[in-house]
């Protein structure tokens, strides 16, 4: 059942934030979803203890460095993304959204939109140049998604990406935010 945008709380977690149930909520969103077949990265569920680390290296990293976004239905995961600058001191105005997942069962409810749009809100406010992100060339959610918040196309990697013995391009986007 597609949440009601009313009942749908997103917020940004900081270390205070991370706690076992929300790892093991994002162990088991990613791993349904990569099981399914998502265009994530991962070609099988990571394990909990490589999820824990990623979310709290994003939760603990300085303001401003990175923002992890959780949206949450009555307790439940209903998806979470994050931001990070990039590390190299000469492109550290620039920052990647380099994870966006929304679990099976919220998909197409305005979940993705509502996350998306506060990455955005909380990347500018950080003061983020050029925010880049980048998807996999069938994934016509995300791209659409993606160009409706204003991302535009800067490149393409022709088969780049092997996934179930397939090539796909990655699409690389950018938002300027300046
Ligand atoms: C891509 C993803 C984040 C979108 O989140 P979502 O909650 O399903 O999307 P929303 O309901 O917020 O819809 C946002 C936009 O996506 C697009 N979209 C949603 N469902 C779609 C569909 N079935 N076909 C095409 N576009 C679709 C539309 O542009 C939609 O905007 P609209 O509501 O104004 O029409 C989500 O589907 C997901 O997690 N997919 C698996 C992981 C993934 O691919 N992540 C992105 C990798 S970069």
């Amino acid at each position: 059942m597609p949440p009601p945008d009313t009942a749908l709380s997103v917020r940004s977690l900081s270390d205070g934030g991370l706690d076992e149930t929300l790892i093991d909520q994002s162990t088991r969103l990613l791993g349904d979803l990569i099981t399914r077949g998502a265009a994530l990265g991962w070609l099988t569920p990571p394990p909990r203890a490589e999820v824990a680390a990623l979310l709290s290296r994003i939760a603990t990293a300085d303001e401003g460095d990175a923002a992890l976004l959780v949206a949450r239905h009555e307790g439940h995961l209903a998806g979470f993304g994050y931001w990070e600058r990039y590390a190299r001191p000469t492109i550290a105005r620039h920052a990647d959204l380099t994870l966006l997942a929304v679990g099976d069962t919220w998909q197409g409810a305005g979940v993705g939109r509502r996350l998306c749009g506060e990455l955005v809100a909380t990347a500018r406010r950080a003061g983020v140049e050029k925010l880049t992100v980048d998807f996999r060339d069938d994934n016509v959610r995300a791209q659409s998604l993606y160009e409706s918040v204003g991302f535009r196309r800067y490149g393409v990697l022709g088969d780049f990406i092997v996934a179930g013995g397939r090539r796909f391009d990655k699409m690389m986007y950018v938002l300027d935010l300046r």
